[in-house]
């Protein structure tokens, strides 16, 4: 923040993985922060400095900030937001039964904010809405706040990295003027301010995360034809995302992609869609692609076994949606263990970050990857760095059919190979043939 500026006095209502990144980004701009959750033991667990889940970045710092007396939380929104310059609504989304998404919670906060005092406070709305949502949030507060919808780009993992480090800030607003006030928050970062309608903002959110997830499924579709035309599809998507057109991220395949945001969004898009009798051809596609990408990696499994993993002992390394994270909300890790016990196959899972006595799955929970590898074969479903390390010999020694089927591409391939196990990755099915060949030069 420049010295001039005078520090803001931020309120942020939730504390999930985006209220917090916001809570933590701009305390570190010298903001004035005090969070706000409807659950009064989050509340308590904050102010002690203990977050809800494993998020970088976030546990340190916010020790840092209780003790400077930058950050603060209270379990009463009046007192929250009653001095605030900017009210940032970071509540939950959820999907209906119908994929339209479920903003109740914004609601919820909105009609509560109607009841108070906001003395022209910039409410920023930073939960994902459909288009129209933020519009009519700006006439229920009209005249006791200004209203702007700033979408949040942020992974988790690394959301308080991608909070300090946007490529664009996006603003909604009224006015020029007005989201203007949001967007003076991130002058010092010197990155594009795009300034557009509530309602523009609203669809750049979802269209963003629509490309990057259509990007995955592509990626996928790419790995599916390799596999069945005997090609490598590392090398194919390497040399189609070097054009810088194209780019690079987001091209892995894998087992589909997981989380609560991509999914989510694709459903409410393709409602918003249908209720404006429009096609959403490439969206279905998206989601379509992914619903059969854990089936395809159990099919592969169950390929290299003969035909069948019933009464197979299967070991599954990896549950969480993505590593550096504990979260397994639309895990297809998850999906993919319900359909390994459905067929019959015993499953015994290892993730570093989930304690199994949390979740509910038909399966056990091994202490070690090695120890869950005490099996027949080996699914690896999430990309957590150790499992890269883990010996192949050591493996090797463990599997009883010599089988690991890598839904994240991870392991090395020669060295799968040179320890005797048979190895299929995700579009990887490279022959010994191709090996040798890679090695004539
Ligand atoms: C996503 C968006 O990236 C972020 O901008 C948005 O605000 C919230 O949703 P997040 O869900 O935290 O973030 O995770 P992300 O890193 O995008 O990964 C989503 C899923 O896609 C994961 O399951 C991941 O493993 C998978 N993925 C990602 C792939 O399968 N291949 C890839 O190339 C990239």
């Amino acid at each position: 923040m420049s010295a001039t500026k005078k520090p803001k006095r931020v309120a942020i209502i939730g504390t999930g993985y985006v209220g917090m990144a916001c809570c933590i980004g701009f305390a570190e701009f010298g903001h004035q922060i005090v969070g706000y959750d409807i659950l009064p033991e989050r509340v308590r667990a904050l102010q002690a400095g203990i977050t809800p889940y494993r998020e970088a970045g976030i546990g340190e710092s916010l020790l840092t900030h209780l003790l400077n007396g930058r950050v603060s939380f209270v379990d009463d929104l009046p007192s929250a937001v009653s001095a605030a310059d900017f009210i940032i609504v970071a509540v939950g989304t959820p999907s209906h039964a119908d994929g339209s998404a479920d903003i109740t919670a914004v609601e919820n906060v909105v009609t509560a904010l109607t009841q108070m005092e906001l003395h022209g406070a910039t409410v920023v709305i930073r939960s994902t809405v459909p288009p129209g949502t933020s519009e009519w949030i700006a006439d229920a507060l009209r005249g006791n706040a200004h209203v702007v919808f700033a979408p949040e780009f942020l992974r988790e993992g690394s959301a308080v990295h991608d909070f300090l480090n946007p490529d664009r800030v996006v603003v909604g607003a009224e006015s020029r003027a007005i989201g203007m006030r949001y967007g003076d928050l991130f002058e010092h970062l010197s990155k594009p301010v795009l300034v557009m309608s509530l309602r523009n903002a609203e669809l750049a959110k979802g269209m963003s995360n629509a490309f990057l997830a259509m990007k995955i499924s592509f990626a996928n579709e790419v790995a599916n034809l390799c596999d069945d035309l005997d090609a490598d599809a590392l090398d194919v998507l390497e040399a189609v995302g070097y054009d810088k057109r194209i780019g690079r991220m987001f091209l892995q395949p894998g087992i589909g992609f997981g989380g609560p945001c991509f999914e989510k969004d694709l459903k409410s898009l393709i409602s918003v869609s249908k209720s404006a009798n429009a096609d959403s051809h490439m969206l279905s596609a998206t989601l379509h692609v992914n619903d059969r990408q854990p089936l395809r990696i159990v099919r592969t499994l169950i390929e290299e076994m003969g035909g069948s993993i019933d009464g197979a002992r299967i070991g599954v390394w990896g549950l969480a949606f993505k590593a550096g994270t504990d979260d397994v909300r639309d895990s297809l890790a998850l999906r993919i263990v319900e359909e390994l016990a459905s067929q019959g196959a015993e499953v015994v899972a290892y993730d570093p970050a989930i304690d199994g006595s949390a979740i509910n799955l038909p399966c056990t929970f091994a202490g070690s990857a090695l120890e869950a590898a005490e099996a027949d074969a080996l699914l690896v479903l999430t990309e957590w760095p150790q499992f890269r390390a883990v010996d192949a010999w050591a493996l090797a020694r463990r599997l009883r059919q010599k089988v690991v089927v890598d839904g994240r591409n991870i392991l090395d391939i020669d060295a799968m190979s040179a320890a005797g196990i048979r190895y299929r990755g995700v579009g990887r099915r490279r022959t010994a043939e191709s090996v040798e060949f890679a090695e004539a030069g």
